[in-house]
This record gives C-alpha cells, sequence and structure tokens, in this order.
C-alpha cells in the first residue's frame, strides 16, 4: 500500500482534501488526522473490518479497545443509551477538547472497537481537520494514537509516517499538534469518576467542577484502563528518570553509562543541569505545557540519533505534570529493555 501525505490548514481545512479523506473512510480505509493532542489513527468506527486494520497496522493487541471520536453530540447518544448527569455537566464545559468520557456503550457499537467491554469511549477533539473530517464522513471515526503500539504517541505527519507507512491510506499534514500528550481518560459509570489515565485535561480542572475524583492510583483493587497493561510510550533507548535540578545524579548517570560503553542522550530543562557538549539532548522550556507539547518528540528524535540511553529530568506530578510523568514512568519501566 502507498501511503499518501496531503498538507491541509489547520485553520480553514481544504474542502477536497477533507471529502478524498472522508472518501477512504468510507470505503473501509485508514487515514491518520491531527487532533488537538496528538495525530490519531482513523476508520469508520461502525465498520467492524475497516477497525478491524487499524489494530493490525498498529499491531495492537485485540483486547485494547479504542476511542470513538465524534464531532456532535448527537452521535454521543448514538454510541451510548444513558449519559449521566456529571458526564453532560463535564462534556458541556471541556468539549471539544482533551477529555475522554468512558460510558456504557449501546448495542450499535461493534464489539472490535470495545475489546468486548461493555463500556465505550468517547470524546470530541478540539481540532478543526478531525471535526471536518468526522462530518464529512457523518460517522464518528475511531482514533487510537497513530503510532505502532508501544511508541511514544506522533506529534506530527512524520511521526506517523515513520511508524505506519506502507500500512495506512493516507496521512492528513496540519503540522504539530498544539498539547502533545494524549486525552485524559475517565469513566464516569462508576461514582465518583475515576480518572483512568491522565492527560491533556488537568486532574484540577476537572475536580475544579465535578468536585473530588478518583484516580486508578486511589484505588486498592486496581480499575485500569485495558491499555495500561502494556508496554506503551517507549522509545527504543532506555529511558532513565532522574529528580528535578539534581545536577549530581543527572552527572552520575552519564559517568555511568559512558563507562558501560552506551551513547547517552538527555532531555532536561532546569538550568542547574549543565550536560557536557559532547552530549546529545534536548533543553527543553520549564513551561510545562511548552515541555508537553515537545516530550514525545524529543524522545523520538534522540532515537533517530541512535542513543542508547536517555536521561529525563523530572518534572512535579501535578497539572500536565501528572500526564508527563505517567508515560515516563511507564517508558522507563519498559520490559523489553
Ligand atoms: O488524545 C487521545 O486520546 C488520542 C487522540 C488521537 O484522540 N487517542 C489516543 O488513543 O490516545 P489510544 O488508543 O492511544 O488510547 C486510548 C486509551 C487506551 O488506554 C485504552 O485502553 C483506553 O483509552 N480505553 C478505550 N476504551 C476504553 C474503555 N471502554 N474503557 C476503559 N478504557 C478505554
Ligand atoms: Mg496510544
Amino acid at each position: 500500500m502507498n501511503t499518501q501525505i496531503i498538507k491541509v490548514s489547520p485553520i480553514n481545512p481544504e474542502h477536497n482534501v477533507i471529502n478524498l479523506a472522508a472518501e477512504i473512510l468510507k470505503i473501509g480505509g485508514l487515514v491518520a488526522f491531527p487532533t488537538e493532542t496528538v495525530y490519531g489513527l482513523g476508520a469508520d468506527a461502525f465498520n467492524p473490518t475497516a477497525v478491524r486494520k487499524v489494530f493490525e497496522a498498529k499491531n495492537r493487541p485485540p483486547d485494547n479497545p479504542l476511542i470513538v471520536h465524534i464531532s456532535n453530540s448527537d452521535q454521543l447518544m448514538e454510541l451510548t443509551d444513558f449519559l449521566p448527569e456529571i458526564g453532560k455537566i463535564i462534556t458541556d464545559a471541556y468539549w471539544p477538547g482533551p477529555l475522554t468520557i468512558v460510558v456504557k456503550a449501546s448495542k450499535f457499537v461493534p464489539g472490535i472497537v470495545t475489546g468486548g467491554l461493555e463500556t465505550v469511549a468517547v470524546r470530541m477533539p478540539n481540532n478543526k481537520v478531525a471535526l471536518k473530517l468526522i462530518e464529512a464522513l457523518d460517522k464518528p471515526i475511531v482514533g487510537p494514537s497513530a503510532n505502532l503500539s508501544g511508541k511514544p504517541s506522533p506529534t506530527s505527519a512524520e511521526h506517523v509516517f515513520h511508524d505506519l507507512n506502507g500500512k495506512i491510506d493516507l496521512i492528513l499534514d496540519a503540522g504539530s499538534t498544539e498539547i502533545g500528550v494524549e486525552s485524559t481518560v475517565i469513566d464516569i459509570t462508576v461514582c465518583p469518576p475515576l480518572i483512568l489515565r491522565f492527560g491533556g485535561l488537568t486532574k484540577e480542572k476537572i475536580e475544579q467542577l465535578i468536585g473530588d475524583v478518583r484516580t486508578t492510583e486511589d484505588l486498592k483493587y486496581k480499575k485500569r484502563s485495558p491499555g495500561t497493561r502494556y508496554r506503551h510510550y517507549a522509545p527504543e533507548a532506555k529511558v532513565v528518570l532522574f529528580e528535578r535540578s539534581d545536577a549530581l545524579a543527572f552527572n552520575q548517570l552519564v559517568q555511568k553509562y559512558i563507562e558501560e560503553g552506551y551513547k547517552v542522550g538527555y532531555i532536561i530543562y532546569s538550568d542547574e543541569i549543565r550536560p557536557d557538549k559532547n552530549l546529545i539532548g534536548r533543553i527543553l522550556s520549564n513551561d510545562i505545557e511548552v515541555y508537553a507539547k515537545e516530550l514525545f518528540h524529543s524522545l523520538r528524535d534522540l532515537d533517530l540519533q541512535d542513543v542508547d540511553v536517555i536521561l529525563v529530568e523530572s518534572v512535579e506530578p501535578r497539572g500536565l505534570g501528572l500526564a508527563i510523568m505517567d508515560r515516563l514512568i511507564k517508558a522507563s519501566k519498559s520490559k523489553n529493555k
């Protein structure tokens, strides 16, 4: 299969490009599209054959369900028969946006989308290209992150091409994504709601609106997002975290890995960390929003430069930092290392 990349304006998406993409989806093809978080791999959510191709292209385990993307609230009511009051409040406030809600699935949702669960994850992305594409198809589309399973999510069309070239029909290229980490996934079938995955919408913003929520860390018997069972967010290189501003720890780690014969890279943001000029790395902003936007890109860049180990400076685990630390800790625990 030849994977085509077409540029599309993020502000005023060209009709002909959107229509071409929608035609591909209509006949069961796969189209990668931008969202405000990361790029998604789109297929017609009501076409099980097309959805199966999404799992195959990503090499994704079949029991890890997909998020269904919608462009208006009527589509939500096709996907579920019951929206709890809290669901209405939270989606009125934060849709379109980096928020995914988990609700009971209606009988119309194909089992392959939910991995056989009774629930379905739904989100309305805040991105014109994505919204226009869903409108043009006039049906919801599934949209897992458009990376190979286990790799960092793609924040640019180039990342998608790198992972999925030859496996999908089209990539809509609208430049880099704004947020850079995936949406927050919250299960609203339970009371109080349960955050299954930290993401672009902060826990603090959710709690301001609906009061205390739980997170999987609070639970004795962990009910987890199915996706969290798998190796995730990991570049080829080994990710090693060190404490914020801890120059001593950083220097010791550099020395240790160099002595062991590894090529060392870094991702840092504090002034206290002063890497040797010979090391390859990225100095990111200490503004957490800018940091989030650059993180996955930086991990992928360092991989392309063949480093063996990436030393990453930890961020404070609050706000967007919760999502970032979640991804980094998973990357650092990756079993394949
Ligand atoms: O920002 C995002 O959410 C991006 C963009 C493209 O929209 N999409 C994304 O999809 O990150 P994906 O497939 O990479 O992650 C979906 C997460 C997985 O952890 C999955 O297990 C969880 O959502 N999920 C999906 N359906 C679920 C359900 N019914 N119950 C619990 N978790 C679910
Ligand atoms: Mg993903």
